[in-house]
């Protein structure tokens, strides 16, 4: 089963441009950034080794991984590097189409604006060095960032929109979920609509905020990041409003919210509840992990056999975010791998 799922043809929907930075890629970076062997490099040598094993016992917790990775990538050329590196790593797993969601940043060599072009940038440019996986971008509101941020980067994706309107699909509400609240961000999710954009949420990441998920699931979504703690009405209403669930198995252990795979809410939402699903990696690079190894996890753990295989390939192409023309270029693909195998 292994090698059938590492040669698959697999759709990626979940995946953070930070967090799927690998700890080799992260050193790579800080050795392009700082000189191997300077001082500086091996500061960041040492906090990337602390990464490899990393769990949490905490959500909030795992916020802070994400810094090295914010403080090594200062200039255009390590976010293009960056950006290049975690396309091919997809690639080379057989990622067929992939969704990179981002939060845009700024610093003293950057704007937000530059900081989108230059991932549209990467994308294109790995259009032809790998044109066998189709990229696409989903801006990120980090909500620890808060309001006033994300309204700067509506701001910034309006301006890019009109030009590059089959790359920045649809957009993410990621960060912290303890940090502020849903209903401020309303407001810039109806002109994210109006601008034509998808929407991505992470919902129900943490217990206990019941509300705020009724209320983000009756505001509408497309797909859901997550969706760990949904229960009663709200899976009622999940499945109603025919909303997709990103279920990240080692990304929901690693930080805490789920206590093992056998206990992950795919199983349950797949095969009881019958609510689309998809399997996801999160952050790939921080969790150690990547799309086969997710899959496969799913398989050992829950039978999953190639017909569901073949299914959760079909629920992917249906809820990502591109044109019904490539998603029949990407139905043909998987449906002539499987049906070269036997079931
Ligand atoms: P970036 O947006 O490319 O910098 O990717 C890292 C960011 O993704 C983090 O700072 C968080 O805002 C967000 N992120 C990554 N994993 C998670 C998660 O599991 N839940 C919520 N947000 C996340
Ligand atoms: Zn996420």
């Amino acid at each position: 089963m292994e090698e059938f799922v590492r040669g698959m043809p697999k759709i990626e929907l979940h995946a953070h441009l930070n967090g799927s930075l690998t700890t080799n890629m992260l050193e790579e970076l800080a050795e392009t950034k700082f000189g191997l062997g300077s001082p500086e490099c091996e500061f960041y040598k040492e906090k990337i080794a602390d990464l490899r094993n990393f769990s949490s016992k905490n959500l909030s917790e795992c916020f802070k991984i994400f810094k090295i990775s914010h403080e090594l990538i200062t200039n255009l050329d390590l976010l293009k590097k960056a950006t290049l590196l975690v396309i091919q790593k997809f690639h080379l797993d057989n990622t067929v189409y992939l969704e990179i969601r981002t939060t845009p940043k700024r610093c003293k060599e950057f704007t937000k604006l530059q900081y989108l072009e230059t991932i549209i940038d990467s994308i294109k440019e790995s259009q032809s060095t790998y044109p066998e996986i189709t990229v696409k971008l989903l801006p990120s509101f980090d909500r620890a960032r808060g309001i006033l941020d994300a309204e700067e980067t509506l701001e910034v994706i309006s301006q890019l929109i009109g030009k590059f309107p089959n790359t920045i699909v649809g957009l993410d509400i990621s960060g912290d979920p303890s940090a502020g609240c849903f209903k401020d961000y309303k407001p810039l999710l109806i002109k994210a609509k109006l601008l034509g954009l998808r929407l991505a949420l992470h919902c129900a990441e943490i217990d206990g905020i019941e509300d705020e998920t009724r209320e983000m699931i009756e505001f509408g979504m497309d797909r859901m990041g997550h969706g760990t703690f949904i229960k009663d009405e709200n899976l009622d209403l999940l499945k109603k409003n025919d909303i997709c669930v990103e279920c990240c198995l080692t990304s929901n252990i690693k930080c805490g919210t789920v206590k093992n795979y056998d206990d992950h809410h795919f199983n349950e939402m797949f095969f009881q509840h019958k609510i689309p699903v998809v399997i996801c990696t999160d952050d790939c690079g921080v969790f150690d992990t990547d799309l086969s190894k997710e899959i496969l996890y799913a398989v050992d753990t829950f039978g999953l056999d190639k017909f569901d295989l073949f299914n959760l390939c079909k629920l992917g192409i249906k809820y990502s975010f591109t044109s019904d023309e490539t998603k029949a270029i990407i139905t043909n693909r998987v449906s002539a791998y499987f049906q070269n195998c036997k079931f």
